[in-house]
């Protein structure tokens, strides 16, 4: 595979993608914050599979970190990122500086309603913004046929969705499935802070809420499969629980059993916040 061309400015980001269009190509984009891992290469394959150019960013977005968060420690590892998408086929890297995103005077914030409230947002106010200010400044540079969002950040993928349907973008918006270890751990970026007996505990977040979202299919009763749940975490050797929530699958209200629904959790790991959700079935 070619190398992909790497450009960290938005005249050039958006010369390159004009050229694509004008000789008739479909883009995509998969926004990311780099650390590359199989979970970002599956969405350049879905993106390569909906469109004839795939255009990466990678940019560590510091208005979606608070002051306590991980932002100076979050792993930057430019030149490994690129050897990865040159082998997944990926034909440009969007590299962009903090002050080619966020010059000097930078004034604007998306706020975005509806999915965003709750959940993350209880514990993570401001996260929201961050990402869809972002998100919406990325889509207009770059201006692709469609986008690839992992559902492993769900309440993201929902907020984007939200975000694009709200401002009219023109841009076709694909979730795509979790990818995670053999042991069923959602790959993460953050799973590099963890050691060999943290990746243990790590690893039964996704048991325990596949366990949970069987029960509440058959019928258990929410509140008490969600108390389990959450003692079941902590139990496993979490620190702490943000929460466990069933919840509508697209709205994100709360979730009525005769309709699709999703179970979401946020955890404490030592230092590390977890995030994962998994399907609800409805019966
Ligand atoms: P980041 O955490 O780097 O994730 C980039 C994209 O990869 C997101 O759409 C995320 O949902 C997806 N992803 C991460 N882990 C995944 C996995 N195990 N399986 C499938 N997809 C996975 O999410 C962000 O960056 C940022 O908030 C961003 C949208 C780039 C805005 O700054």
């Amino acid at each position: 595979m070619n190398a992909p061309i790497v450009v960290d400015s938005v005249t050039a980001l958006r010369a390159q993608v004009r050229e694509w269009r004008r000789a008739g190509r479909r883009v995509a984009m998969v926004p990311t914050m780099g650390a590359l891992h199989d979970g970002h290469i599956s969405l350049v394959r879905i993106a390569l599979e909906r469109a004839d150019r795939c255009v990466v960013s990678i940019f560590v977005n510091p208005t979606q970190f608070a002051p306590t968060e991980d932002l100076d420690k979050y792993p930057r590892q430019l030149a490994r990122d690129l050897d990865r998408l040159r082998e997944a086929g990926a034909h440009l890297a969007f590299t962009p500086g903090v002050s080619e995103m966020y010059p000097a005077g930078f004034a604007t914030k998306i706020s975005v309603g509806g999915p965003s409230s709750g959940l993350e947002t209880d514990f993570r106010p401001s996260f929201f913004d961050g990402v869809a200010t972002v998100v919406a400044k990325l889509l207009l540079q770059a201006a692709p046929d469609c986008a690839v969002f992992g559902e492993k950040d769900y309440q993201q993928l929902c907020v984007v969705r939200q975000l694009c349907r709200d401002l009219d973008l023109p841009v076709e918006i694909i979730g795509a499935p979790t990818v995670r270890d053999a042991h069923g751990l959602a790959m993460s970026s953050r799973n590099a802070y963890l050691g060999e007996a943290e990746l243990g505990i790590a690893r039964q977040l996704n048991v325990i809420l596949r366990r949970t979202a069987a029960a509440l299919s058959t019928g258990t009763d929410e509140a008490d499969a969600i108390e389990d749940a959450t003692k079941a975490v902590i139990s496993s050797g979490f620190r702490k629980v943000d929460y466990v929530a069933a919840r509508a699958s697209v709205t994100l209200a709360p979730w009525r059993r005769d309709h699709d629904g999703r179970l979401l959790a946020a955890a404490w790991l030592g230092t590390t916040r977890l995030i994962d959700n998994v399907e609800i079935a409805s019966v």
